[in-house]
């Protein structure tokens, strides 16, 4: 992968491509700025080196079309203050950018509009491409959490201009390989979430790799489903009924460890909350969390690993009654001494509520990136910068 150390950036104005597709409140205030802040190394290095302008560039949210609600002005503002420099947001206008940008003062930094306003970004439109890149002389890639786009700004560009890998994304592709390449054992994964069919190119990929494969969430109904249990009325994908029991069957089977008891309510707001073992789910109640059994058995798994990678919650966990598992896991993942990723918006979320995300040794601002990552996909925005898994 061409790094970011490779070009010489001095005079020069460069795209950076980052991932700021955060939620903002209805006060224009950013939630959550871990991916802006993600974003400084790389902005700080560029202006070190004598970079003449930057203009950065992400996408935020699905518009179809120009739309103001989604307009990356707020991100600028939260921007600014953390560089400690005026950022300012480009006209949508393209040729009116490129004068702005032409005419700047040595050291601007400017944002362009969300990328997805622009008809051609999604459908990697070379000719859009061509526009975004006459705007610089030079493209970096720092936009981890985007790489599996092949859009106009993140794979396009690089066909045009001299391009290289930021900082952000060499350092999680270096975290991701660490944990898929040389794993110090035991490895434990971790996957929760709803559905077996989001995470079945990662459970196949990662299987024949780690040591403990611990499945939670509602994604273990379909495999307690697959073990002939009862289930309920919980969430399960019966068309993946079919696969679940032949990972359980097959080589790899006994590396999986399901819940042995979970928490179980007739509907996600009925008072009434139980934990029961597995084999005795009652076919009125649906499952919302892993129970204590599971969990306790979860973290001895995760307090003994070497290496963990944790992607999805394993519970209903917005919800206090359903809730318990998930916490329990951040705080087992958060204490494990060994080496540990976790990504996913939902599982940082739940690390973050914990209060113990800084305990973990690498918190990857690429949710659907890190998992297609982790499925061994080649991922184009990775690609084009010279980055295969072979
Ligand atoms: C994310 O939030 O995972 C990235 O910004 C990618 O967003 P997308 O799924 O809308 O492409």
């Amino acid at each position: 992968m061409r790094l970011i150390e490779t070009l010489d950036y001095l005079d020069t104005t460069v795209f950076v491509r980052v991932d700021f597709n955060v939620i903002v409140r209805d006060d224009g205030s950013v939630t959550d700025d871990t991916r802006i802040r993600a974003a400084l190394p790389t902005l700080r290095y560029l202006l070190d080196v004598g970079a003449r302008a930057l203009v950065l560039a992400s996408h935020r949210g699905r518009p179809k079309g120009y739309d103001p609600t989604l307009t990356l002005a707020p991100v600028a503002r939260r921007l600014s203050a953390l560089l400690e420099s005026s950022v300012s947001v480009l006209p949508f206008d393209l040729d009116e950018a490129r004068r702005m940008v032409t005419a700047a003062e040595v050291g601007s930094v400017f944002l362009l509009e969300n990328t997805r306003f622009y008809p051609g970004e999604e459908s990697n439109d070379p000719a859009l491409a061509r526009d975004f890149a006459a705007l610089a002389g030079l493209f970096v890639e720092d936009a981890f959490g985007s790489v599996h786009r092949a859009h106009a700004s993140t794979e396009g560009i690089a066909h045009v201009l001299p391009s290289a890998a930021g900082l952000l994304v060499q350092c999680e592709v270096r975290a991701l390989e660490q944990v898929l390449e040389r794993p110090e054992r035991p490895f434990t994964a971790v996957l929760g979430g709803a559905k077996v069919s989001d995470k079945a190119g990662v459970i196949q990929n990662l299987l024949p790799k780690v040591d403990r494969l611990l499945i939670g969430g509602a994604m273990a109904n379909t495999f307690l489903l697959a073990q002939g249990m009862e289930v309920g009325k919980s969430l399960v994908e019966p068309e993946r009924v079919e696969l679940a029991a032949r990972l359980l069957r097959g080589d790899a089977g006994e590396k999986l460890v399901l819940p042995v008891d979970v928490v179980v309510a007739d509907s996600l707001s009925s008072p009434d909350v139980a934990v029961v073992p597995v084999g005795a789910i009652p076919s009125s109640g649906a499952i919302y969390d892993i129970g204590p059994e599971s969990a306790r058995l979860f973290s001895l798994e995760i307090a003994r690993a070497r290496t963990v990678v944790w992607n999805g919650p394993v519970g209903v966990f917005e919800r206090d009654a359903f809730a318990r598992g998930t916490f329990a896991l951040a705080e087992a993942v958060a204490r494990c001494t060994g080496y540990t990723v976790v990504g996913g918006g939902e599982s940082i979320t739940a690390l973050g509520r914990s209060g113990l995300a800084a305990r973990v040794d690498h918190v990857s601002t690429g949710g659907g990136a890190s998992m297609e990552f982790l499925e061994g996909r080649e991922l184009p925005g990775l690609v084009v910068l010279g980055y295969s898994h072979a």
